[in-house]
């Protein structure tokens, strides 16, 4: 029997989505007429090569300088770079259950904030806690763990606090990973936390969940936005980063009970800003100070570095807004202030962004709007994008077109401004999302309610250079920090 049409149309869909457009990004001159008068007017644009939507299935690795610091390769978890072996049954999602499980962990993140916000104005009933974590991103990272050290792939994710991996021996379940799963009883370091001390205390805010005890041993579980969930002790361990960033006694979680979709991941990095982050707990060396690069192919490669090790990415082109602390939130708030399109500031209010304010986030994937700016990106983005037909609707994308009869066609570029007004201009691949040439979406989405947070995701972020500087309370942005 043939493999289901719908089936085989995704997955070529998935590669389309994931294979790098050839770009030529130009401004160009055109003329109009304006007031009687003949004015030069600036129109920028992406000139996108249709026909290079090929899927892409070979590793081409960045080649570009690892900047100082401690600095780990970042692949995506679906990608040529990260072989999933024989026994992985997790497949590639097809894009519409990549944009519903997205849904499901904005929902989760927008209800947490909310949530916070209640407590910060001494509302007197709080929601009882459930679906308070969110789910999974989707970039890698290989660390190693334990004496002697075992090298993990984890997901890393800045939207939440607590690292874990699947741990022997698996009680509940253990899901499908492509490292062989980590025994702590062949590790000569690591130890068990107890359930009086004051670490496990501190899982309560990290993973949103009271700890339990199990024979003196402080049990922790976490449960993510997506219904993924991981449960087992909490122990300490020591963590390799990089040969000369090795730290003991770093607390994670040994999970012995995990469900979930990882794509063979063994766990996760939590780079939130709870104490038990990872970011908190190798504080004394790096100083609250990371940075990351999100390639913009499955196929290529960025980086995850920790500490500033005496020059950022390469100093040239970052540019700083302020990151606003926010003392209920782990997560890392700043401020978007308006979007530019072809050159063109969108008229949007200040009251629209600063209602519920944005986050940053690494494993959101699609970035969400307040609805007003949304409608006014939208608008004018169609209006840029008039000459060419238009497509179905694809979940949360309502502006999508038909690009399988070109060659090559124009995207208007798009660019955000940031507080203390920085803009900082989007890749193509940042802008549209490739369902596959006959469906090219506008990637965004509005929230469904002007209250809800703004997200900032990270199919906007690819190949930025995007610096947290905690401490300095400061988020950067250069361009071309990979490909
Ligand atoms: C494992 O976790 C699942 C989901 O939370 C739960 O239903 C199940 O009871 C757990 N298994 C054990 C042995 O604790
Ligand atoms: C950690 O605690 C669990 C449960 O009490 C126990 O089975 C395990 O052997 C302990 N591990 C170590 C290294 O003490
Ligand atoms: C920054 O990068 C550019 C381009 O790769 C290079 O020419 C320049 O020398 C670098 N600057 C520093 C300070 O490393």
């Amino acid at each position: 029997m043939m493999a289901s049409p719908i089936a085989f149309y995704f997955s070529i869909s998935f590669l389309s989505y994931v294979s790098l457009f050839f770009l030529l990004c130009s401004s160009k001159n055109g003329y109009a007429l304006g007031g009687g008068e003949r004015k030069t007017l600036q129109r920028y644009f992406h000139t996108v090569q249709v026909n290079s939507l090929l899927p892409v299935s070979v590793c081409s690795p960045s080649t570009k300088d690892k900047r100082n610091g401690a600095s780990l390769k970042v692949v995506h978890k679906y990608g040529p770079c990260f072989h999933l072996n024989e026994h992985n049954t997790e497949s590639a999602p097809t894009v519409t259950e990549i944009l519903r499980r997205d849904q499901s962990r904005v929902n989760s993140i927008q209800s947490r904030l909310r949530r916070n916000s209640l407590k910060e104005s001494k509302a007197t009933t709080i929601p009882a806690n459930s679906g308070n974590s969110i789910g999974t991103g989707n970039y890698i990272v290989r660390i190693g763990l334990g004496t002697p050290k075992k090298d993990l792939t984890l997901i890393f994710d800045t939207g939440s606090d607590f690292t874990w991996t699947q741990c022997q021996p698996c009680f509940g379940s253990c899901y499908q990973q492509q490292d062989p799963i980590y025994d702590p009883s062949l590790s000569s370091t690591y130890t068990n936390i107890t359930c009086s001390s004051q670490q496990c205390s501190q899982l309560s805010s990290a993973t949103s969940f009271d700890p339990r005890c199990f024979t003196n041993t402080c049990f922790y579980g976490i449960e993510y936005g997506d219904s993924s969930v991981s449960q087992g002790f909490f122990g300490s361990e020591t963590i390799t980063l990089t040969p000369s960033d090795v730290f003991p006694n770093f607390l994670f979680g040994c999970g012995q009970n995990n469900t979930g979709l990882f794509g063979g991941a063994a766990g996760l990095i939590g780079l939130g800003r709870d104490p038990l982050s990872l970011v908190s707990q190798t504080s004394s060396k790096y100083g609250n100070y990371f940075s990351y690069c999100l390639p913009s192919t499955t196929s290529s490669s960025g980086y995850l570095t920790f500490g500033n090790g005496g020059g950022s990415s390469n100093g040239s082109s970052l540019q700083f807004t302020p990151l606003l602390s926010n003392s209920q939130a782990s997560s890392y708030f700043f401020d978007i202030i308006g979007i530019k399109v072809s050159g063109q500031t969108l008229s949007i209010s200040k009251s629209v962004f600063e209602t519920a304010g944005s986050i940053i986030d690494s494993g959101t994937v699609i970035t969400r709007l307040p609805p007003a700016a949304y409608d006014a990106l939208k608008t004018a983005f169609r209006d840029q994008m008039k000459q060419y037909p238009m497509a179905q609707a694809l979940g949360l994308f309502d502006t999508c077109y038909d690009l399988s009869k070109y060659n090559s066609v124009e995207i208007p570029q798009i660019s955000f401004l940031f507080g203390g007004n920085i803009e900082v201009p989007l890749i193509a691949n940042g802008i549209i999302y490739a369902v596959s040439a006959s469906q090219v979406c506008l990637a965004f989405a509005g929230n469904s309610a002007a209250s809800d947070v703004g997200i900032f995701g990270n199919v906007q972020q690819q190949t930025l250079d995007v610096v947290y500087d905690v401490a300095g309370g400061k988020l950067g942005f250069g361009s071309g920090g990979c490909s």
